[in-house]
């Protein structure tokens, strides 16, 4: 194609938009450089992006009747009846079922930018343990081994990254020969990416011959997981079941019978652990019906009387936040991306370097941009039973979002000794303790042999005993 036809192509995709301007410094590129555009330009729906950037350009805000939102009910993490109590143990047997038939996979999803942590790499690649300083990825490695062996099965991982991120997580897994894992059964493949907008809605521009794109949220792995051929590879392992985590939130229990077993036994396309808020203006998603559908509304989205409205027993009355830690099947996800996925970004004003129309760069002090991106759990209400399951924070969430203070590494080593200990206590192995009743020493378990409290009791017999100010790698 000639390069005034090249030209004239690409105008047509951006004019009836009106984002021709991204085409603005065309004349001064070299070769390379429009191609690079070029490819830019024809990878992203203009029609939609246009729509949703003229939406959130116009404020955006979401429009919930707030009125007849209710809170959803959940399953709770101790049975409360007969009925709950035969559920939870049939849940479990019928998890380790489906484990040791090869039915269950892994998926994380590790293609966030991590901007919060202000660290220059992929998050997954954060040194985290306190003693041997694995890093979240190691983590989650030995804990699919761990299940892999104690289940006797194969476990595939799917890891979706992005384009920021793709090589140097594939080049970390290489450089430590996949900590163990046989590499034929980890998965990488990268989201779709979206132009961050200006507040009118325009395409920004990185540099002369680029756009600023960004990685399109975590609801973009539906469709990264079959254009990359992920969910093809599932079908043909025979994986129904996919077990789901964030990466920043090394506590996650990768595999969990219990609830595997529970998503599978009621039917359900998508299923959800809830964990219950501390304080009305803790920063987690709620579980909400709509409709008879189930809703997850941001805390940001709910107005403060819903956030302090208690029950009749004095509980929160939204108290169901959400982890982000879930169970899919396979099917499910197929039948959402048969076709057009037809998901609403959420908007976010970030700071966001571009250059302006002169071609000068400009660095904002302030939120300048708008980011688009999809969430993963808009698939709530389109799934069928959709199970929510109380689970315990202490065993399963302390994310790291922040360099420092709330969800930051320090608090997340905390939340990791914690439950080290409480696990040997459950075991009933003494831990010295402070006069604060803190840990008075330092103890990393590998998830290469600890998944859970239940790990300890059989390896009681080769623990040390643990002395005031020690520090013990327990392998
Ligand atoms: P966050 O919402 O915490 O975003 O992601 P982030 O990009 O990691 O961090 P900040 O907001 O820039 O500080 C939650 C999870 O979703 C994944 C992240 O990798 C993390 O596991 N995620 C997020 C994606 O995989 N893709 C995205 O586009 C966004």
């Amino acid at each position: 194609m000639s390069v005034d036809a090249t030209k004239q192509e690409l105008s047509a995709l951006l004019t009836p938009h009106h984002q021709e301007h991204i085409l603005r410094f065309w004349e001064q590129l070299n070769p390379d450089e429009r191609k690079e555009l070029a490819a830019q330009i024809r990878d992203i729906n203009w029609a939609r992006v246009s729509e949703w950037g003229a939406k959130a350009a116009g404020g955006g805000e979401l429009d919930l009747p707030f009125e007849q939102l209710q809170p959803a009910p959940y399953q709770p993490l101790l049975p409360e009846s007969p009925k709950e109590s035969t559920l939870q143990k049939a849940s479990i047997a019928h998890g380790e079922t489906l484990l040791r038939a090869g039915k269950v996979g892994a998926f994380t999803v590790a293609g966030g930018q991590g901007t919060r942590l202000g660290y220059d790499a992929p998050k997954g690649t954060f040194p985290v343990t306190p003693i041997r300083q694995k890093s979240l990825f190691q983590i989650f490695a030995e804990g699919i081994a761990r299940n892999q062996d104690k289940y006797q099965t194969i476990i595939p991982w799917y890891i979706m990254t992005s384009a920021l991120n793709d090589e140097a997580t594939r080049n970390f897994f290489n450089e430590h020969n996949y900590f163990g894992l046989n590499p034929a059964n980890v998965m990488f493949f990268a989201q779709g990416m979206l132009p961050a907008l200006d507040l009118q809605g325009k395409a920004l521009l990185a540099t002369r011959s680029s756009l600023a794109l960004s990685p399109n949220g975590h609801g973009g792995s539906f469709v990264a997981l079959r254009d990359s051929g992920a969910l093809a590879d599932m079908a043909a392992r025979g994986i129904t079941t996919l077990s789901y985590w964030q990466v920043d939130n090394p506590l996650v229990r990768v595999i969990d019978p219990l609830f595997i077993g529970m998503h599978d036994l009621t039917q359900s396309d998508m299923s959800s652990r809830a964990l219950i808020k501390r304080e009305p203006m803790e920063k987690l998603g709620h579980f909400c019906l709509l409709n008879n559908r189930l809703i997850i509304v941001e805390y940001s989205d709910m107005p403060d009387a819903l956030l302090r409205q208690k029950d009749d027993r004095g509980r929160l009355r939204y108290r169901a936040g959400s982890p982000a830690i879930h169970v899919l099947s396979r099917q499910f996800i197929e039948r959402l991306t048969n076709g057009e996925l037809d998901f609403q970004p959420h908007r976010a004003l970030k700071k966001i370097s571009h250059i302006d129309e002169a071609g000068a760069m400009i660095e904002p002090s302030e939120p300048n941009a708008i980011k688009l991106e999809f969430f993963l759990f808009d698939a709530l209400p389109l799934a069928q039973h959709p199970l929510v399951l109380e689970g315990d924070r202490s065993e399963q969430f302390a994310p790291i979002k922040n360099a420092a203070g709330d969800d930051s590494p320090q608090s997340c080593r905390e939340a990791m000794l914690k439950r080290s200990v409480n696990w040997l206590s459950q075991a009933g192995i003494p831990f010295p303790m402070d006069s604060e009743g803190k840990p008075a020493a330092v103890i990393e378990l590998s998830p290469r042999s600890f998944v859970d409290a239940k790990d300890i009791l059989a390896a009681k017999s080769r623990l040390p005993v643990f002395q005031p100010g020690g520090s013990y790698y327990i392998d």
